[in-house]
C-alpha cells in the first residue's frame, strides 16, 4: 500500500487570541504542526501534504523540510475544499488525513486506522465522549454499520444525543477521493465544503465505513485556546514521565518534570524535582540530577551528577564528572571522566581533561585545560579583546592560583604555577612558577583618614 498524508492546517484559531498561527503554538517545546508532522514521518508516506492558510508563509518558513510539501487554500472554505486543494499532489493508493492542531495522536494509533482501509473500505478514527459538543456525529444504522457523519450545528436533538464523535482523523482509497470531493456542495449550517459528507457518498456507493478509536480520547482532542493548549502540554509531560519511569528512571515527582524535546535515558537514572530536559538529552545509567536544572543538547555519560540549580547546554559531561550547585555549561564544553565543575562556574566551548577541576566562581571560554589540573577560585579566561577570541591552554597537572586573569591566546604547559592575583599574559614553561603581580609594600605608621564633621 502506497500513502499520501494531508495535514489540515489552514484554519486560524481565533480563540488563542494570538499573532502567532495556531498549528505553530508549542506543546513541549515543538510547534503542534511539528509534533503531527513528526508522527506522519513514521508512517513512511510517499507524500506529506500540509494544507496552509492562514499565516501560511511564517508556517511554510518555519518548519520547510524536503519531505514537506505545503499547498495553499486561499479561502478556508471547509475542510473538504482543504482536501481538495492537495488533490493535484496526491499520488499514492490510500491518502490518509491528519489535523495539524491535533497533536498527541500516537503512530500506533493510525497504524490501526490503516490496517483498515483497503479499496472496497473507508477507515475513521472516531471517539466516546461525555460531552460530544461541537463534534461531528458518527450516525449507525440499525446494523450498526455507519452511513453519515451529521456536523454538530446540522444535527437533530435526536443526532445530538449520539456521543460517538468524529475525530477528523480518516484513511480513503484515493481514487474514490477526487470523485467524492468534486460532489460536495456547501449547502449546510456553515456554507461550508464538509469533508465529513464524504462518509455518505461511500456508503452510497457501496463502501463499508470501518472505525478504529484512540487507546487515550488526549490522542485526538485538538487546541483551540490557550487552556486546551496547557491541557495538552499536561498530557504529553505525564506521558514522557511514565515512560522514563518505565524505562528505569526515578522521578522525585513527575508532575514536576518537563520534556521538551527528545530524551534517551539508561538505568537508575535519579531526576529531582523541576527539572526541564531540552532539544536532544542523553543521559546514560546511573546519572544524577538534582533540583531546578535546565539541561538542553547534552550528553551525560554514566554516573555522571548536575547539581541543584545549573544550567547545562550544548554539553558533554564525561563518566563520574560533576557540576554545581549553581553550574552554567555553554555549548561547547566538555567534561572527561571525573573532571569537576563546581558553584558559579561558567565554562564555554572548553575541555576539562580528566580529573580536572574548576571549584568556584570561574569562567572559563575558549579554553583547554589538561588532565588533573585544578584551577584556583574566581579565575577569568580573558578570551576577548573586543574584536576577536583567543584560546587559553593549560597542560596536565597545572595550578592556577586563586583570582588569576589568563589573557588569551596563552599557553601554560604541564607542571607549571602560578601565584594567586596574576594576570597571565605570557607563556608559562614546564614546571615553571609564574608570578604576575605587584610586589607588596607595607607602609609603616599609617594613617587613616578622618571623618571630616558636618556642622
Ligand atoms: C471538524 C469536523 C468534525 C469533527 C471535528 C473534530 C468537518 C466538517 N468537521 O469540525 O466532524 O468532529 O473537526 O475536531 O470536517 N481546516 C482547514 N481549512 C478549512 C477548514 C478547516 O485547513 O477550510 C483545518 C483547521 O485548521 C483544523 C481542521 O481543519 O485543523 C478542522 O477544522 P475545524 O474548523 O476545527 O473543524 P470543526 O468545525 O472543529
Ligand atoms: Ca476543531
Amino acid at each position: 500500500m502506497s500513502l499520501d498524508i494531508v495535514i489540515l492546517a489552514a484554519g486560524q484559531g481565533t480563540r488563542m487570541r494570538s499573532a502567532l498561527p495556531k498549528v505553530l503554538h508549542p506543546v513541549a517545546g515543538n510547534s503542534m504542526l511539528g509534533h503531527v508532522i513528526h508522527s506522519a514521518r513514521q508512517l513512511s508516506p510517499q507524500g506529506i501534504h500540509v494544507v496552509i492558510g492562514h499565516g501560511a508563509d511564517i508556517v511554510r518558513d518555519r518548519l520547510a523540510a524536503d519531505d514537506l510539501n505545503f499547498v495553499l487554500q486561499d479561502k478556508q472554505l471547509g475542510t473538504g475544499h482543504a482536501v481538495a486543494q492537495a488533490l493535484p499532489e496526491l499520488t499514492a493508493d490510500t491518502v490518509l488525513i491528519l489535523y495539524g492542531d491535533v497533536p498527541l495522536i500516537e503512530v500506533e494509533t493510525l497504524q490501526r486506522l490503516l490496517k483498515i482501509v483497503s479499496p472496497e473500505q473507508l477507515g475513521l478514527l472516531t471517539v466516546n465522549l461525555t460531552d460530544p459538543t461541537g463534534y461531528g456525529r458518527i450516525v449507525r444504522d440499525q446494523q450498526n454499520r455507519v452511513s453519515a457523519i451529521v456536523e454538530h450545528k446540522d444535527a437533530t436533538e435526536a443526532q445530538k444525543a449520539i456521543t460517538e464523535g468524529n475525530t477528523g482523523i480518516l484513511a480513503v482509497p484515493a481514487k474514490r477521493l477526487a470523485e467524492w470531493l468534486g460532489r460536495l456542495s456547501n449547502n449546510n449550517a456553515q456554507g461550508e465544503y464538509y469533508l465529513t459528507d464524504v462518509i455518505a457518498m461511500a456508503v452510497n456507493d457501496g463502501l463499508v465505513v470501518a472505525t478504529e478509536q484512540p487507546l487515550d480520547a488526549m490522542e485526538v482532542q485538538g487546541a483551540n485556546d490557550r487552556k486546551q493548549l496547557a491541557e495538552l502540554e499536561r498530557h504529553y509531560q505525564q506521558r514522557e514521565a511514565r515512560r522514563l519511569m518505565a524505562a528505569g528512571v526515578t522521578l522525585r515527582d513527575p508532575a514536576r518534570f518537563d520534556v521538551r524535546g527528545e530524551v534517551t535515558v539508561g538505568r537508575d537514572v535519579m531526576i529531582d524535582i523541576n527539572v526541564i530536559l531540552e532539544g536532544r538529552v542523553v543521559i546514560e545509567d546511573d546519572v544524577v540530577i538534582g533540583p531546578n536544572c535546565v539541561i538542553k543538547n547534552s550528553t551525560l555519560r554514566k554516573g555522571s551528577v548536575i547539581k541543584a540549580n545549573s544550567h547545562i547546554d550544548g554539553a558533554i559531561l564525561g563518566e563520574g564528572s560533576d557540576a554545581g550547585p549553581f553550574a552554567r555549561l555553554r555549548p561547547g564544553s566538555v567534561l572527561e571522566a571525573r573532571a569537576h565543575v563546581g558553584n558559579f562556574v561558567e565554562v564555554k566551548n572548553a575541555r576539562l581533561g580528566e580529573g580536572a577541576k574548576v571549584g568556584h566562581l570561574t569562567y572559563l571560554g575558549d579554553a583547554d585545560v589538561g588532565a588533573r589540573t585544578n584551577i584556583g577560585a574566581g579565575t577569568i579566561t580573558c578570551n576577548y579583546d573586543g574584536v576577536n577570541k583567543h584560546r587559553t591552554v593549560l597542560g596536565e597537572d597545572v595550578f592556577i592560583g586563586s583570582n588569576n586573569s589568563l589573557v588569551a591566546p596563552v599557553d601554560i604547559s604541564s607542571g607549571a604555577s602560578t601565584a594567586a592575583g596574576s594576570t597571565i599574559t605570557q607563556n608559562v614553561g614546564p614546571d615553571q612558577l609564574a608570578v604576575g603581580r605587584a610586589r607588596q609594600r607595607n607602609i609603616e605608621n599609617w594613617k587613616r583618614p578622618v571623618k571630616i564633621k558636618k556642622d
